[in-house]
């Protein structure tokens, strides 16, 4: 069966680690994109092109190599600003991933403007990347930090958001467009909406929607807004930072050093403009040339494309995966409402025993918490299973997977 008008053993061919085999020459299946993508030779290309013929920093010299290699890096935050409609490249900074950028916000925007006594919202469903930098901050100003509920369908229990507004004390909500464990897909806007009628700022972690669809930031209003290239087909250690620009010159700089300043004297340091204020230090020029690639690949397919694909997959999956014996499924039904993300458990069968089953079936899946432990506690079970979608997979992948699901449920005699 196929499920999208696009042509997947095409797309395929273009990822030379899915022509490779596993565990005794079993084909590859790869389930595990909400962890990283694979990178198609696009992406690889890039890389090597501009080691093999570009290599020099970027912002420092007038060579030849140095004015091509700050071209195509700043051509790249040209690309992500269309990309997602930001309409200012200024607002756009480069940094490590969805992690680093959330640190960023909460170091040096949260340390000026976080207080005795204000509230900072995350919800249940967070990455840790998106609860300990909280935590850190909220310990140091004596603030406090809320978690927006999650119920039995996997969603937001925004009744709770307004209780939290009506306080008055909320400075900052914080939350994943997608959930990296339910695939929950939160009503982003409605939260947003809230937000800016109470005057409390927003930041969005958007590691697992950006890649699955398509984001407009202008659109949705938010102030902060963070993800990362690896899981998009892009290379590990570049991700985004959006901050709006007048949020963005309200805060002091995160790391100092080169690039970022200005003028630098024995005691006093004036800054760059911004975004290179807070893109200290040679930054990885080579994966953002990568990523820029990856974004092309992307474009080239449509982000409404993606979006359908996955949501077919994820319907012909849920179909097939509830009929198993003794499965527990997590997440919403409605799959306007997730994205290709299914986490699942089997009784008491622990997650890395039905992981390393289907790994010899040369099937690659998650096992364990996902860096999300609040969720874990949520759903009262120590790990989840997880089996994640993108472009390349079919249901040629899903059925492995479910014959593989099949033999664990067997041998469990569930
Ligand atoms: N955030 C990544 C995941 O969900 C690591 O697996």
């Amino acid at each position: 069966m196929q499920s999208s008008s696009v042509s997947l053993e095409n797309i395929q061919k273009d990822f030379p680690i899915l022509q490779r085999t596993v565990r005794d020459g079993k084909p590859l299946v790869y389930l595990d994109n909400a962890s990283t993508t694979q990178k198609p030779i696009q992406v690889i290309n890039a890389i090597s092109d501009y080691y093999t013929n570009h290599n020099a920093n970027i912002h420092r010299a007038v060579y030849a190599l140095a004015e091509e290699a700050t071209e195509a890096y700043e051509a790249t935050r040209d690309k992500i600003a269309k990309f997602l409609n930001i309409k200012n490249r200024e607002e756009v900074i480069f940094v490590r991933g969805t992690t680093e950028g959330i640190n960023l916000v909460a170091y040096a925007w949260g340390r000026q403007h976080i207080k005795e006594g204000d509230i900072i919202v995350t919800t249940e469903y967070e990455h840790h990347s998106n609860i300990v930098p909280w935590q850190l901050l909220t310990k140091e100003k004596g603030a406090k930090l809320e978690y927006i509920g999650v119920d039995d369908n996997g969603e937001l229990l925004l009744d709770q958001l307004d209780s939290y507004l009506k306080t008055g004390k909320v400075k900052l909500v914080t939350f994943s467009q997608m959930s990296n464990v339910l695939g929950t897909i939160s009503n982003t806007e409605e939260i947003i909406n809230k937000c800016k009628q109470a005057g409390v700022k927003t930041l969005i972690d958007g590691a697992q929607s950006v890649p699955h669809m398509k984001v407009d930031i202008e659109k949705l209003g938010c102030d902060f807004f963070a993800f990362s290239a690896h899981k998009m087909l892009g290379p590990t250690g570049v991700g985004i930072l959006w901050v709006r620009k007048s949020v963005l010159e309200t805060m002091e700089p995160f790391h100092g050093g080169g690039d970022m300043i200005r003028e630098v004297h024995k005691y006093e340091t004036t800054w760059n403009d911004l975004p290179y204020k807070f893109e200290a230090g040679t930054p990885n020029i080579a994966d953002v040339i990568g990523f820029s690639a990856a974004i092309d690949y992307l474009t080239k397919i449509g982000m409404d494309t993606i979006r359908k694909h996955e949501i077919d997959l994820t319907k012909y999956a849920l179909e097939k995966m509830s009929q198993i014996k003794g499965i527990t499924l997590y997440g919403t039904k409605d799959l306007l409402k997730r994205g290709g993300v299914i986490s699942f458990n089997f009784h008491d069968v622990h997650p890395h025993d039905v992981a390393t089953i289907v790994d010899r079936d040369g099937i690659a899946i998650r096992s364990g918490h996902h860096c999300a432990q609040v969720l874990m506690e949520r759903l009262e079970v120590a790990a989840t299973n997880r089996a994640s979608f993108y472009i390349y997979n079919t249901t040629a992948d899903v059925d492995k997977l479910i014959k593989s699901l099949e033999k664990v449920a067997e041998l469990f005699k569930l």
